[in-house]
């Protein structure tokens, strides 16, 4: 029988990406399939407290084992600044977050970044924590029309080109997210087994 995990997202393409991932063994249920439509808080100042803030809502008011992720960039130069306030970096949107990062970051040359997930697990009785990295550079204008967020402003390490220019196939196996939920795929695999 597939079990059955709530992914703490509404987000199709997450879903779409992990439910492959994980294979036939689970049954991968997104927030509008469990009849929850409520924007759960995410009040934490770091990736881990949000993404557990996630999981145990859904655990404590709807009774699944469940998973929920949290992401964001980091900058160097600026202490790990915009982090967990990515998305609401600017007030506005991903161009305005943009605008406001290479604004902040002109003139420097120390452009060092990182994307950070951290994937929370609540399953049974136990927690877990899965992190994924990708380190990387801030260039000083956007390339690329693919992504979202900061994608055309981030070139992965190794890599000449930004994510927004590489593709979602190259992006989506070497990202932060990809490796967090390979991890925790890792995991869950592994347990199913037994
Ligand atoms: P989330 O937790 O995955 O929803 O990510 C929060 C915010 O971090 C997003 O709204 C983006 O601003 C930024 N972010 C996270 N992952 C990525 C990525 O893969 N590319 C670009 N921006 C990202």
């Amino acid at each position: 029988m597939k079990q059955k995990i709530v992914f703490a997202t509404n987000n199709a393409h997450k879903l779409e990406e992990v439910a492959a991932i994980l294979g036939d063994g689970f049954e991968v249920l997104s927030l509008r399939e469990i009849g929850c439509d409520t924007d759960i808080p995410e009040t934490s100042d770091t990736f881990a407290g949000n993404a557990m803030q996630k999981a145990s809502f859904v655990k404590e008011h709807y009774g699944y084992d469940c998973f929920a992720d949290d992401s964001g960039l980091e900058v160097d130069i600026l202490d790990g600044a915009p982090g967990v306030y990515s998305a609401r970096y600017s007030g506005g949107g991903s161009e305005a977050n943009m605008d406001k990062l290479l604004l902040n970051l002109t003139g420097k040359s120390e452009r060092g970044a990182q994307f950070r997930t951290v994937v929370a697990l609540l399953i049974g009785k136990e927690s877990h924590l899965f992190e994924g990295i990708v380190r990387g550079t801030i260039i000083e204008e956007r390339r690329g029309e693919g992504g979202f967020g900061y994608d055309p402003i981030f070139v992965p390490e190794g890599y000449e080109q930004t994510f927004a220019e590489l593709g979602s196939e190259v992006k989506n196996s070497i990202s932060h997210r990809a490796k967090a939920v390979k991890q925790l795929a890792e995991y869950l695999l592994m347990t199913n087994d037994k």
